[in-house]
């Protein structure tokens, strides 16, 4: 099964365009018995099965976050790479990183349109996150009080506490531009996600 799917690597694939395989995702993917036919995997980027459900793209971008951040210290860079790999996975409205930084959050990588650079502990969905170090899910930013608004075609939203040892060091934010963009799935796996990202701290 490992030659068929690295014979892969230097050809074409009849669902989609030409790729190039990411051989250490790959060798990750077999250890853990990824399903391959279900994605298509490029070295800066993925390429999914336009069927795959949410939880499956979840699955996978997991999977490449933690390949991206293997053997790479550097904070910035890993955030980075994740906010890009959220953004072309989901091609969610805007994606990033709230720093903490003393008494405010400020911003920090990011995929998206320019947002506020920095918000204050217990203020806006991010502060209140901060402030309870829980997950909030926000279906209609019009109807969370105090909702900060860096850009009107924000609809909806998810932003996830990033804490380590019982302390927030960052935020995940997400925007959506559809109303009730995020459920039970996102919170799931973005929780996931939290627990690769919280050791990079
Ligand atoms: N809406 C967030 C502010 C950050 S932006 O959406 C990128 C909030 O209310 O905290």
């Amino acid at each position: 099964r490992l030659s068929h799917v690295c014979s892969l690597s230097h050809g074409h694939c009849s669902r989609n365009s030409s790729i190039i395989f990411n051989k250490r995702l790959i060798l990750l993917m077999y250890r853990k018995n990824t399903p391959f036919d279900s994605y298509l995997c490029t070295v800066e980027q993925i390429v999914l099965n336009p069927k795959a459900s949410k939880a499956q793209k979840y699955e996978l971008a997991l999977k490449q976050a933690q390949v991206l951040c293997e053997g790479e210290s550097n904070l910035i860079a890993n955030l980075a790479n994740i906010t890009a790999l959220l953004k072309e996975t989901f091609q969610w409205f805007w994606v990033g990183f709230y720093i903490v930084d003393a008494s405010e959050l400020v911003l920090g990588p990011f995929q998206g349109p320019v947002a506020c650079t920095r918000i204050q502990k217990g203020k806006g969905v991010c502060g209140t996150a901060w402030a309870s170090k829980k997950a909030i899910v926000v279906p209609d930013v019009t109807k969370f009080p105090g909702h900060i608004a860096c850009n009107a075609a924000s609809l909806s939203e998810i932003v996830i506490p990033i804490l380590k040892n019982d302390e927030v060091f960052a935020i995940l934010d997400v925007d959506s531009d559809r109303l009730d963009a995020f459920d039970e799935t996102d919170l799931k796996y973005l929780a996931l996600l939290e627990r690769l990202v919280s050791p990079l701290f």
